[in-house]
């Protein structure tokens, strides 16, 4: 299989956003724009992530598309299994809801939650062995990238989770590359400067796991419609975690329109 045989994945991170009845809307608006310019399933993969009590009544409105949008969970217990564990909703809990996706490692949450190093790495050994596939996110800091550390900082986050993803689990694993930089500010990496990154992420994973060529890397950061055919015309760059433009219908499956016309 080469690089090229990736299907792209476009996952909408809805964040703490928005109320019931907008979800509601904008779930109603992605099945009426797919009825109109569908999107074959082969061509790109699609996903949400809505908030955590919204995830099952968002599956549901979903499972009526003209093709499958997944339901992606935003966070995940470090805690497997059931118990008193007040506040928490551990993998097994997701697998149960047959929710089968999760983001880990969003830089909000490393940031602002204190998900250290130790803990993702419990999220992503629950979610694995739940069943769950989970879309991991890698990217450095502004001051990182201007010390010229962009690159030993992401490999560093890519090595720092080997150790729990088992041989055969790997291809329930998804890349998210995104510079924090890049998030919620309007400023996308360039497209040469994205490739370059997701190339050497890459060579990374085959060095670390051998599924380099097989593993899809998205890129996340001000994806929007203006800048996603640049992005989806680069070789290394299978998709998008797309945040603010996924609360509108029509940006967020335009970006996933430009992704799929490359298939
Ligand atoms: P953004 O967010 O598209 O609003 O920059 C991306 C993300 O945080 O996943």
């Amino acid at each position: 299989m080469s690089v090229s045989a990736i299907i792209p994945w476009v996952v909408g991170n809805w964040k703490m956003n928005p109320v019931q009845a907008d979800a509601c809307a904008l779930v109603r608006s992605m099945k009426e724009l797919l009825e109109i310019a569908p999107i074959a399933e082969a061509q790109c993969h699609l996903g949400v992530a809505p908030i955590s009590i919204a995830l099952t009544q968002i599956q549901a409105q979903l499972s009526t598309a003209n093709r499958a949008v997944y339901t992606v969970a935003q966070d995940v217990s470090r805690i497997p299994g059931t118990g008193a564990y007040t506040g928490e909703v551990s993998a097994e809990l997701l697998a149960d809801s047959n929710i089968g996706y999760v983001l880990v490692g969003h830089s909000e949450r490393r940031e602002l939650f204190a998900d250290t190093v130790e803990i993702l790495k419990a999220k992503i050994k629950n979610a694995l062995n739940a069943g769950l596939t989970v879309i991991y996110c890698v990217g450095e800091s502004l001051e990182q990238r201007e010390a010229g550390q962009a690159e030993a900082v992401v490999l560093q986050q890519i090595c720092d989770i080997a150790a729990v993803v088992e041989a055969e689990q790997w291809k329930r694993i998804v890349i998210a590359y995104e510079p924090i930089w890049a998030i919620g500010t309007g400023k996308t990496a360039s497209p040469q400067d994205a490739q370059a990154m997701h190339a050497q992420i890459r060579q990374g994973l085959s060095q670390i796991t051998g599924y380099g060529e097989t593993i899809a890397i998205l890129y996340g950061g001000s994806v929007k419609p203006e800048n996603a055919v640049e992005l989806a015309t680069c070789p290394d760059i299978n998709g998008a975690l797309v945040g603010g433009a996924s609360l509108n219908a029509e940006s967020f499956l335009q970006i996933a329109q430009a992704f799929a016309n490359t298939q």
